[in-house]
């Protein structure tokens, strides 16, 4: 039978650290602390430690993250907040439901968001900017805050992908008002099931985050405003306090794999891999996807299906603005070129030295066949 190594092993969240977790639900179930305990602010406070925030809240899911952070910041019917099309379709959701336009944009030569596109994008209707810290890599901060300043944008990020990723030094998440951080299973930070982080600095603005997450409740169960339910359980606030303990091994593990694909692939020219691990001291990357572009990727999909080897190609291959169907209209000839070509091979902490071997002899064989 050949080697099955899959893309992503989800039953293994659970079973690698059942024990644990039992003893971890056993203990909040038995306090009957289940919403907005200990376990949450315990967690709030790690998190943002980490992240060097100021604060941090726990929210339902990283899409609810945004929606509020964008609800708190206060957009109006029209404004315009320009994003990667290169993002989760969730990015430009969040803007559509706090009652803005999202406008996409192409990608630059990292697949991040382009500077140039940005600077190109920018009308008069144009409030913000939410760059998609994507892959587990931060943007080119300083150009983005800078045109961000010359033209009175304010800047966010979507960095659902990111915890743990710096740029000179600088933690995602920490580079403009607001910050979301998806703890969904599979990111480099998982928990067992959905769930969200919002990091922000500014006082104010954290307990309007706050109030919004729990229906118009402050920090001291006063009604302020308006809001909703979008609030972290304790048992996934508890696990998630688990795993952060031992979060930076877990972004070694990546940082090593990553480089173990890059000296086993890196030789061939069918192959453009993303930058890796040390390339420049601006970038520290934790790697929550491995996506390179590749010649014959269809083929190569199917091949390495063969074998055994799981592969995923992100959003489905689909660019937000090829939602034609939600009313994107726009041409964006890099992006477009890079869907017709990315693929993403396995990144994570199950898979073993010899599974990497394996993926990247398969990988080199379809192509020297
Ligand atoms: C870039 C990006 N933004 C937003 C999200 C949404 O995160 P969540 O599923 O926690 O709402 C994700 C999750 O996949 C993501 O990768």
């Amino acid at each position: 039978m050949s080697t099955q190594v899959p893309f992503f092993e989800y039953p293994r969240l659970w079973s690698d650290d059942r024990e644990e977790f039992l003893s971890i639900i056993d203990n909040v179930s038995s306090s009957g602390g289940f919403i907005l305990q200990q376990a949450v602010s315990d967690f709030e406070s790690e998190l943002a430690n980490y992240a060097g925030s100021n604060y941090a809240v726990g929210v339902g899911n990283a899409t609810d993250g945004m929606e509020i952070f964008l609800e708190a910041i206060g957009i109006n019917p029209g404004d315009e907040i320009i994003i990667s099309s290169h993002t989760m379709l969730a990015t430009a959701s969040a803007i559509r439901v706090a009652g803005g336009v999202p406008i996409p944009v192409d990608i630059g030569e990292d697949n991040l968001i382009s500077i140039q596109a940005i600077e190109d994008a920018i009308t008069p209707n144009t409030v913000g900017i939410m760059p998609t810290q994507l892959n587990g890599r931060v943007c080119d901060m300083d150009s983005i805050l800078a045109i961000a300043k010359k033209h009175g944008l304010f800047v966010v990020e979507d960095a659902a992908q990111a915890l743990g990723a710096k740029y000179k030094g600088q933690h995602a998440g920490t580079f403009g008002l607001a910050s979301d951080i998806s703890f969904f299973p599979a990111k480099v930070l998982g928990c067992l099931g959905d769930a969200g982080g919002v990091l922000v600095n500014d006082k104010d603005l954290y307990h309007q985050i706050f109030q919004l997450h729990d229906h118009g409740r402050d920090v001291d169960g006063e009604v302020r405003r308006w809001g909703r339910n979008s609030r972290l359980d304790n048992i996934q606030a508890a696990i998630l306090s688990h795993k952060l303990k031992t979060y930076d091994k877990v972004i070694a593990r990546r940082r090593e794999v990553a480089q173990m694909y890059q000296e086993r692939l890196g030789m061939l020219n069918e192959l453009q891999l993303p930058a890796p691990p040390n390339t420049t001291s601006d970038n520290f990357d934790v790697y929550q996807n491995y996506e390179l572009t590749a010649d014959n990727r269809d083929e190569l999909k199917v091949y390495l299906g063969d074998k055994g080897i799981g592969t995923l190609i992100q959003w489905g291959g689909t660019a937000v603005h090829q939602f034609t169907q939600l009313g994107f209209d726009q041409v964006l000839p890099d992006t477009e070129r890079f869907f017709e070509r990315c693929i993403m091979l396995p990144m994570n902490v199950f898979i073993s030295n010899t599974d990497v071997d394996y993926i990247c002899e398969s990988v080199t064989e379809f192509y020297r066949k």
